[in-house]
């Protein structure tokens, strides 16, 4: 990492006293690790390009790949974005939520979304989450939030806030500890072009569930030019190999299963009455789990069953797929 464990990280209770520090911190320019419904994130003020810096520079992130900014309602998005009916429509239906869109930058806004936060594109990624602790900070603050995922570069994304602190301490300002994140996968990323829809990252929100409320979704073989930047290389990566679609785990093999563990097998049931929601969210704390397992016992590699492509699957897969590649 090319940024030294030198600083003070404050631990920040989820209550109005740790988040008005948290506030304040975020005022002043740091950087504070904060829970999501979907994961961990790393906020900072948007508007302050030191301070958006100091992410890229602590994530290890490229500093081409832009990061969502949150804010607190929908009437926000649209200051800093532009208007279509899509977008209204999806935003009242789906917000507060797991869901990004990316829309046009408004080019006359009265607030200055910093440059090095969109990666110097005329589009913006804006969500406005569902997460009380992240609602009450974003009031409190009344600025957008820029949030990457809490986690290094293309390492395992964090739900936990102990994976936070083993990652992050010492190298942030500020943790707010939120417990666990109850969706466990990134918000769905949907782009609009021609009043049409494509999801660029899968997630809680589905293609099943959109066409559901009589969206129609652009095919897939045309997505080429709107792949969202951070989706063109390998990430979520653990340190042990991954292998999909196992039936039964090889000798020196973790199993993360799906359904109970068998009987004699070493490993971490993902869910065991087989519900994909449960699977979502128990998908990077028990990969982060069995890596550490793997490391302390030289395992060779963390076997995985099939996972259902169906609904927040089709999102758990995507990532599993990723961390392969
Ligand atoms: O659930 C989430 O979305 C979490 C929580 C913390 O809110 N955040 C998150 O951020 O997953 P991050 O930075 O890990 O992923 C954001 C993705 C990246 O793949 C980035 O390339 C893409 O959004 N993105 C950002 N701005 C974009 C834009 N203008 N066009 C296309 N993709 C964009
Ligand atoms: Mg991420």
């Amino acid at each position: 990492m090319n940024i030294s464990k030198i600083k003070k990280t404050e631990i920040l209770s989820n209550d109005d006293v740790g988040v008005k520090r948290a506030s304040d911190i975020i005022k002043a320019g740091g950087l504070v690790a904060l829970p999501t419904e979907t994961v961990y994130g790393l906020g900072a003020d948007a508007t302050n390009p030191k301070a958006i810096d100091l992410i890229y520079k602590t994530k290890g992130r490229p500093s081409i790949n832009p990061l969502i900014i949150h804010v607190f309602d929908n009437n926000y998005v649209f200051e800093i974005a532009d208007k279509n009916k899509l977008a209204e429509d999806l935003s009242s239906k789906f917000w507060p939520g797991p869901l990004t869109l990316i829309l046009n930058k408004k080019n006359n806004s009265k607030l200055k979304i910093a440059k090095n936060a969109l990666a110097d594109l005329s589009t913006i990624a804006v969500r406005v989450p569902a997460h009380p602790v992240f609602r009450n900070l974003l009031k409190k603050c009344n600025l957008p939030i820029a949030c990457p995922s809490a986690n290094f570069s293309g390492k395992l994304t964090t739900t936990r806030f102990e994976d936070v602190l083993s990652s992050f301490s010492g190298r942030i300002d500020a943790i707010i500890d939120g417990g666990p994140c109850p969706i466990g996968v990134e918000s769905t990323i949907i782009k609009i072009k021609n009043q049409k829809i494509s999801i660029l990252r899968p997630g809680k929100i589905t293609e099943e569930g959109l066409k559901a409320c009589n969206y129609s979704l652009q095919k897939k073989e045309n997505n080429k030019d709107i792949i969202a930047p951070g989706q063109l290389t390998s990430h979520y990566r653990p340190n042990t190999p991954l292998r999909l679609n196992v039936k039964k785990p090889k000798k020196n093999e973790l199993l993360l299963s799906f359904g109970p563990l068998p009987k004699g097998t070493t490993g971490i049931s993902l869910s065991e009455v087989f519900d994909l929601n449960e699977a979502a969210m128990n998908l990077y704390s028990s990969l982060a789990d069995l890596d550490e397992l793997a490391l302390i016992n030289s395992n060779d590699a963390i076997a995985i069953n099939t996972i259902p492509n169906s609904g927040i699957g089709i999102a758990i897969n995507d990532r599993l797929k990723r961390a392969c590649s």
